[in-house]
């Protein structure tokens, strides 16, 4: 067994040494898709572009058959110049693609995999990966059994000299409970715990980072982040855009499958969560675990949630189409597009608190934020009519865009008269910090090269906000269905009902 390759010169502390990977190849499964277009390559692109990917970096692009006429370097440098963050340096490319292999084949072509291990294999000589193989399934969850027993097959999924063997996987996990445990069943039979690194790119976030860093580190906020102050939680992630070319993907999935399930909850957990013991995955694992375990539904579904279609409308000036009139959409889909739902925290410190999680498509805007409302001060020793203007103090993480946090608060109007006025206080990270926040998943793909797991979700979280969602969506599959919402607004009726049914309202963010 080689010894791992040490620098001694190398101290870990040292905040000035960025985090740079070791000798590898990347493979990506599905290289032509969607995502690897628009995220995964150009991430790639700007990891090498900030120096952060050694020279022996091999990227091995795999797709099925049908992309036959396409050629993989074509494709790798068109999607980097389009999508890249960093600037687009003609010596970085040239020495990052130097280490480009395009495999063809079926998920399930032996042989497509035979030649896989042969070009991993050379690629140790060529380039000196070492041997290490971070396997990226970028691929439809169907396809993930039969890729991983190939892998398998042929000794891919273990290496035989201290090499190490990871896997990344995509979201979707399964569309229920029982389908992610079939998956994660499947994955952990052929790869060891601590291999599987599970992608939720809103974790890969500097501001959902920054959440955790500004709750923790901070003595301001601990004191009031209960229920004795807090009055609720709006959680909101809100899209302009509609599906796109992804009605094959989107159709039967949904908004609560698509970003509920994982993004919500995650930022929902980042919220509500305990501090760590440390920062560690173990830690933050145990605390975000803890937490989803203490979530509920309220037991009246019907009152407490709301979905929607959008509907036709308008959106950035142009007509758009609704989401039954999307290409390769059925007429009679029920799948919906905007979700809303109340859920509950069991716990001392959230007792009474109620957290609402909304996320939708074709909304009046792009916007991703938590708000956390605060109550009323207790007494006012004000005329009703000062304060008429003044709303909830709120804090709020501002995920993106305008990323960043603000604070609202009553404020004396300047005059003779006492009259308060919410005004703000704001913090952006553009003003603050010179350099620009890397994308998610620079974050990322950096971390699952270098072995580092604590922003991926760990299967029993998977399977946890499954547990949580998965009476909503069959409360859904056998009520009604979506309502209509217009494109370009916040979302249906009924939406905007559940909140008032409990004397609140939807913030507009
Ligand atoms: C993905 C969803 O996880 O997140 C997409 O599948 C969604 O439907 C996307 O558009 C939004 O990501 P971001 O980073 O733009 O908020």
């Amino acid at each position: 067994m080689t010894a791992p390759l040490v620098n001694p010169l190398r101290d870990p502390r040292d905040r000035r040494l960025p985090r740079i990977a070791g000798p590898c190849t990347l493979v990506v499964y599905g290289v032509t898709g969607d995502l690897a277009r628009k995220k995964i390559m150009p991430a790639i692109y700007d990891l090498a572009n900030r120096g952060l990917l050694p020279p022996s970096f091999a990227l091995v692009g795999f797709a099925r058959p049908d992309f036959e006429s396409q050629d993989f370097g074509q494709i790798a440098h068109d999607s980097v110049r389009d999508h890249a963050r960093t600037e687009f340096r003609e010596d970085v490319w040239q020495q990052l693609s130097e280490g480009f292999r395009f495999i063809r084949g079926d998920f399930d072509d032996g042989a497509a995999f035979d030649s896989l291990s042969t070009v991993l294999s050379d690629l140790e000589v060529d380039r000196g990966t070492l041997g290490n193989i971070a396997h990226y399934l970028s691929i439809p969850p169907r396809f993930f059994s039969v890729v991983v027993e190939q892998l398998e097959r042929c000794g891919l999924s273990r290496s035989p000299h201290g090499a190490w063997r990871r896997v990344v996987i995509e979201k979707p996990f399964g569309h229920d409970l029982a389908s992610a445990q079939v998956l994660n069943a499947v994955v952990d039979s052929v790869f060891t715990t601590e291999s599987v690194f599970r992608i939720d790119h809103y974790l890969g976030k500097e501001t959902v980072q920054n959440m955790l860093a500004i709750r923790f580190a901070n003595n301001l906020y601990e004191p009031i982040w209960n229920g004795n102050y807090v009055d609720h939680v709006q959680i909101t992630m809100a899209e302009d855009i509609g599906i796109g070319s992804r009605a094959g993907y989107y159709d039967g999935i949904g908004a609560t499958r698509d970003v509920m399930q994982n993004h919500l909850l995650q930022l929902l957990a980042l919220t509500a969560m305990e501090e760590p013991v440390s920062f560690e995955a173990e830690s933050v694992r145990r605390e975000k675990e803890k937490l989803l375990s203490s979530v509920s539904l309220p037991r009246r579904l019907e009152l407490h949630t709301a979905r929607g279609q959008y509907a036709e409308g308008w959106q950035g000036g142009l007509p758009v189409v609704g989401y039954l009139q999307e290409p390769g959409v059925p007429a009679t889909s029920h799948t919906e597009t905007y979700a809303a739902i109340r859920v509950d925290v069991n716990t001392r410190r959230w007792a009474g608190v109620p957290f609402y999680l909304r996320t939708g498509k074709r909304l009046g805007r792009r916007v991703t934020e938590v708000a956390v409302v605060f109550k009323k001060a207790p007494h006012q020793p004000f005329a009703a009519g000062d304060v008429s203007e003044m709303s909830n103090n709120t804090l709020v993480f501002r995920v993106q865009p305008d990323e960043g946090m603000t604070v609202r608060f009553g404020s004396k109007v300047p005059g003779t008269a006492l009259e308060l006025r919410d005004v703000t206080m704001d913090f952006q990270y553009g003003d603050s910090f010179t350099e620009a926040s890397p994308e998610a998943y620079e974050r990322l793909i950096l971390d699952v090269l270098l072995g580092d797991p604590p922003l991926f979700p760990h299967h029993r979280e998977v399977e946890m906000a499954w547990e949580i969602l998965d009476p909503v969506l069959e409360h859904w599959a056998t009520h009604g269905r979506p309502e209509q919402y217009a494109s370009g607004g916040w979302g249906p009726q009924a939406s905007y009902e559940m909140l008032a049914r409990d004397g609140r309202h939807w913030r507009r963010p």
